[in-house]
């Protein structure tokens, strides 16, 4: 018999029964259904709303059932609607009536608002915690190579020489964006709507901040109303996971790139890699391309719940059970796409051989020759002009630009000087920048010792202290 049956004639029909149960997806909200409820039964027993010796025995059930779940004892029962009433129902087959006690000036509404959010902080902090491993493989690719110079690409094209730890060291600031954002909509996450009871709150004298303290939260979210009404806090983690996910897929895509024979500038691991059923030389990087893959599965999560909240009159509505699947499929997925790709970072085998000599026939070190003419005080926009037509013209000699004789040099600019033409590699190329966060060695270096720094210091919990 559900909780609520007393009124009515019939039993649910059973097709509708099995329509409406969750315990498939929220049975994995037990540990966080049963810390709320120790904590609201403690305040309960603080406040005089029910007897002691009650209350201690609803612990001591409470714990008991934590560990029948736990160690597959009590089957989870389909039938019986959600991972709420299958533990209230097992405290009352337990410890009988006194169990009956538990759900005192609460209803389900508030208390899977609760769990919800007990289960966004250990999740935000497991995602964060996945992020920093990809941030610490990374880093040390980059640190071994602070050398490696190799081209850098605009519309995937060969564009100007840059050093590799530069272009790995983006991804480094695009994740730690990721972690700001999490610890961002932690803050908010990080409020107790227990206590709001159905959305009215309750005539009996409950302390809602206590509890909220209790259970570690900054404060308790005031209108119970809003408390149990929504799940604004859930599709921002979802959607901070997908913003984490698109920098994921980036990375992922250049992974594959890196990895063609096109390409030749990365060996992967044979653990990170599959072979074909029919093809015996194939070596595939499926790991990297479900990274691309499931991103498109976390954003459908966000576009889902949006669409699911979208519209709803307050306060608590049934459609709001169908935000599960969606949060905890965009967790599982972003925590673990992010724990692979530190493993396969890891493993990873960078080359940049063969850059110097390819980067002269590709015309990529065009800028340098553009500021240094910028330099001799003519201006920008002429420079560009007159290296652009340089260029041209080796094109159609099929030469490249050091190979140019002093005289056809100057033909071009009295500002160009064949000297410098001639020692203009990717090497020089990359140590002429001066800017800051810029390609050359000396900033590179500067980054790479800060990040070195700040991520020795990140050991341990990332958004809750
Ligand atoms: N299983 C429900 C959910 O996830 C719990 C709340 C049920 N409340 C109700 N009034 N039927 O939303």
């Amino acid at each position: 018999m559900p909780l609520w049956n007393s009124r009515f004639r019939k039993p649910l029909a059973e097709r509708a029964l099995r329509f409406s149960s969750s315990i498939e997806t929220d049975k994995r909200l037990y540990n966080e259904d049963i810390d709320g409820s120790k904590a609201h039964v403690r305040m309960l027993v603080k406040q005089r709303i029910i007897p002691a010796a009650d209350g201690r025995a609803i612990l001591r059930g409470l714990e008991a059932i934590r560990r029948e779940i736990a160690s597959g004892k009590l089957k989870m029962d389909w039938r019986k609607e959600d991972i709420h009433t299958i533990i209230e129902e097992r405290l009352v087959e337990r410890i009988g009536e006194r169990g009956k006690r538990l759900h005192t000036a609460r209803s389900r509404n508030d208390q899977v608002a609760l769990d919800e959010r007990l289960y966004l902080r250990k999740e935000i902090e497991a995602v964060c915690a996945a992020i920093r491993s990809l941030q610490k493989s990374l880093l040390r690719q980059a640190e071994k190579h602070a050398g490696t110079i190799v081209p850098g690409y605009t519309h995937l094209q060969r564009a100007q020489p840059i050093v590799l730890a530069h272009h790995l060291l983006a991804y480094l600031s695009m994740f730690e964006r990721d972690v700001e954002r999490f610890r961002d909509c932690a803050r908010r996450v990080n409020r107790s709507p227990l206590g709001a009871a159905a959305f009215a709150g309750t005539s009996l004298p409950i302390d809602r901040q206590a509890v909220a303290r209790s259970l570690g939260f900054d404060g308790i979210i005031e209108n119970s109303i809003d408390a149990v009404s929504d799940r604004d806090v859930l599709i921002e983690f979802i959607s901070v996971c997908a913003i984490t996910m698109m920098h994921l897929s980036r990375l992922a895509e250049e992974i594959v790139l890196w990895c063609t024979t096109e390409f030749g500038a990365a060996h992967m691991d044979d653990a990170y890699a599959t072979g074909s059923s029919l093809m015996p030389q194939k070596k595939n990087p499926d790991m990297a391309e479900l990274m691309r893959g499931k991103t498109g599965r976390v954003y459908g999560d966000l576009v889902a719940l949006l669409t699911v909240m979208k519209a709803l009159p307050l306060a608590y509505n049934r459609d709001m059970q169908e935000d599960k699947p969606a949060l905890f499929d965009a967790a599982d997925t972003a925590r673990e796409s992010l724990l692979v790709a530190a493993e396969l970072v890891a493993h990873l085998r960078l080359n940049g051989r063969g850059v110097e000599a390819k980067q002269a026939e590709d015309y990529s070190h065009a800028t340098d020759i553009v500021e240094y003419v910028v330099q001799k005080g003519v201006p920008f926009r002429t420079a560009h002009r007159i290296v652009g037509m340089l260029v041209a013209y080796c094109i159609a000699k099929g030469r490249s630009i050091n190979s140019l004789s002093a005289r056809e040099v100057r033909r071009f600019s009295r500002h160009l000087d064949p000297a410098f033409l001639a020692s203009l590699t990717p090497a020089l190329s990359v140590r002429r920048k001066q800017s800051a966060g810029s390609t050359s060695p000396r900033e590179v270096q500067r980054q790479l010792r800060r990040w070195k720094r700040y991520l020795q210091k990140k050991g341990g919990r990332q958004v809750f202290s």
